[in-house]
């Protein structure tokens, strides 16, 4: 560039490639998103199609009823009543969501995870043991008692769990840093897959005999 000092020109440059180097992709709002060039067979974007301002009213940002408590009624006692873009439309592209928890005494909410959202999670009624686990090679269990007005934090992706140690019905808000946080429930995920994975796997994975990986492939089969 002529006129302009060399050093200023690497300097631009430097600039450049490093906010270039920073730069990410953003979120996925689902789990794949498989380009296509043809329009005919493309049904899904990264996110949804916005509804005309004009056409939007005060119910697009609503959501009643979370003052009641789900269903704790099955095996897990376990109820999660999710309010994500799906259930609230005027959540999309906003990069939140909420959920409300109930879990009977004894009841747990399964180790999952999800892929694309860190929780905050606010006990309002009962006590609960929550925890997270950090990555590999650590492993590392962070756990905690929590109780009306307790707050605890499960980082982007890590697998979580909560048990109530009550006697009585425990009752959570969790609040996500995606519209659609999704969740991997990671036993239904591991051994409920469709198809199923190849016993064989999951036998050197879990170190278990085959005869229980296959009854539990049974049992989370969906
Ligand atoms: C709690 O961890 C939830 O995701 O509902
Ligand atoms: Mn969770």
């Amino acid at each position: 560039m002529k006129g302009v000092p060399n050093y200023l020109v690497a300097l631009a440059l430097t600039a450049l490639a490093c906010s270039l180097a920073s730069a990410f992709d953003p979120s996925p709002l689902q789990d794949f998103c498989v380009s296509t060039n043809s329009s005919l067979d493309g049904v899904f974007v990264n996110g949804k199609f916005c509804k005309d301002p004009k056409l939007v009213t005060p119910n697009d940002f609503f959501f009643p009823g979370l003052n009641i408590p789900g269903s704790t009624e099955n095996q897990l006692g376990l109820a999660v009543t999710g309010v994500g873009v799906d259930q609230l439309f005027g959540l999309n592209t906003l990069g939140i969501s909420l959920a409300r928890v109930d879990i009977a005494p004894y009841g747990v909410n399964p180790p999952h995870t999800h892929p694309r959202a860190t929780e905050i999670f606010l006990v309002v009624e009962g006590t609960l043991l929550a925890g997270f686990v950090s990555s590999s090679p650590d492993n590392r269990l962070f756990a905690k008692i929590l109780n009306p007005g307790d707050l605890f934090i499960f980082p982007f992706g890590l697998i979580h769990f909560q048990i109530n140690v009550g006697k009585t019905n425990a009752v959570a808000f969790a609040s996500f840093s995606s519209q659609n946080p999704g969740a991997i429930t990671i036993a239904n995920n591991v051994f409920g897959s469709n198809p199923p994975i190849n016993p064989d796997v999951l036998v050197k994975a879990f170190q278990l005999d085959k005869n229980v990986v296959m009854s539990l492939q049974k049992k989370f089969s969906t």
